[in-house]
């Protein structure tokens, strides 16, 4: 059974090197014959979100996620439901995302799927279902195509939504009143934040990044999901620090900064200040439990979660700062789900305006994970003749 597989997969792989010249010329005749557009479809699975993305041409048609809600009572994402669950939404999400951009399987020029870092089970799924899709086309080659997660969020940067699909609603989380999103020249510094990385990434062009500094140990969303946990917020906890952090004072507590060399980043110093700013409140009003602690002292919660995202973002943005005066760089931009942060975001808006610096900020829909940012780092990727071998494995941990 497997060596038949096996061998489906090796006949498969010469009947793709046998088709790659007339397609590539199909591919490059594209431009000017309207029959054969530059289809990609984007699919992400690396945590717990399963998404699908399908961009024509360059234009974006349909992007759709479905969240998995079963983490929720765990405080954290269980990997192997996180997998399971991907199992049951790729379907559909894969579905949905061809209808709504009126695509029909066989007209897919590419499948652009994320390959790591991530959760290896979760990978796995969307990995093996790119693959499955690739290996089922008969008619014409279909080229797999591998995105980094990381590269996919800066290069959500760069999507360009149809205003038609907009309009009708299929790209979930944009309005016809975000439109025309405005995309950065090269070189820019993007500050990549997201619940396991931090990095600062030197943007040459859509192939060419260069990690200037990162984490040396938790990341930022991180930092703000466990300091969430300590106070019995909901995972994942970012949105809710940043939601009750608008009723709070900033200043109210001081905690811990990392002072690591160069532009490299530290959280895990600043999760234990906050842990022991706790600990001490409790101590000092014989206290046994945190909810009690937050109970009893009005307005607590909301001026830790303002004072613990004022830190994060004081630490986030005095190395962006270091690194963008450092290397010259007067364009600046940041992605990654932490950028759905409205604390960081005016951080940059200020920044702009202080520093005379161009600042981009994603729209929230694409600051968390979709695939809309996968199949538009496809998409480059494509246009260069960028393919990935069928037996690419995913991979788990982060490299640029
Ligand atoms: O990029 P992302 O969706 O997934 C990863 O690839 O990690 O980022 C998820 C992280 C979580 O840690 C979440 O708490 C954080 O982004 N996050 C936020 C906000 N929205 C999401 N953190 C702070 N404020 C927010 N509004």
């Amino acid at each position: 059974m497997l060596n038949f597989a096996a061998k489906k997969i090796k006949d498969h792989l010469c009947d793709f090197t046998h088709h790659r010249p007339a397609y590539y010329a199909g591919c490059y005749h594209s431009h000017s014959n309207m029959s054969s557009r530059n289809i990609i479809l984007g699919i992400e699975s690396s945590c717990d979100d399963t998404s699908a993305a399908v961009i024509a041409d360059g234009l974006l048609l349909s992007n759709v996620t479905a969240s998995q809600s079963v983490h929720e009572e765990y405080g954290g994402v269980v990997p192997e439901l996180a997998s399971r669950a991907h199992q049951l939404n790729i379907v559909p999400v894969i579905d949905t995302a061809l209808r709504r951009a009126e695509i029909e399987r066989e007209e897919i020029s590419a499948v652009a799927v994320t390959r790591g870092p991530g959760l290896l089970g979760s990978l796995l799924v969307g990995t093996s279902f790119a693959k499955g899709l690739v290996i089922s086309r008969r008619q014409a080659a279909c080229a797999l195509i591998e995105v980094n997660h990381l590269q996919g969020h800066i290069m959500a940067h760069f999507v360009e939504p149809s205003p038609e699909m907009v309009e009708k609603g299929y790209i979930r989380g944009l309005t016809l009143a975000d439109l025309p999103l405005r995309h950065p020249d090269f070189p820019f510094l993007c500050l990549l934040v997201s619940g396991g990385n931090s990095q600062l990434v030197v943007v040459r062009s859509p192939h060419d990044m260069e990690i200037v500094g990162q984490t040396i140990d938790d990341a930022a969303g991180e930092a703000f999901d466990k300091c969430a946990k300590v106070l019995g917020l909901p995972y994942p906890g970012g949105p809710w620090i940043d939601k009750l952090a608008k009723q709070g004072n900033p200043a109210a507590f001081h905690f811990a900064k990392p002072n690591i060399p160069a532009y490299d980043y530290s959280f895990s110093g600043l999760k234990t200040s906050f842990l022991y700013t706790i600990r001490d409140m409790l101590r000092e009003q014989h206290l046994d439990s945190v909810e009690q602690l937050l109970e009893l002292t009005p307005n607590l919660k909301e001026d830790l979660c303002a004072s613990i995202q004022a830190t994060v973002i004081e630490v986030l943005m005095t190395k962006l700062r270091l690194a963008a005066k450092d290397l010259g760089i007067k364009r600046v931009a940041v992605a990654g789900g932490v950028s759905a942060n409205s604390g960081l975001r005016q951080a940059f808006v200020d920044y702009g305006n202080k520093y005379g610096a161009e600042v981009f900020i994603p729209p929230f829909a694409f600051t968390t994970d979709n695939a809309a940012m996968i199949a538009e780092a496809g998409y480059y990727k494509f246009l260069r003749e960028d393919f990935c071998p069928l037996d690419a494995v995913p991979y788990a941990k982060t490299r640029i």
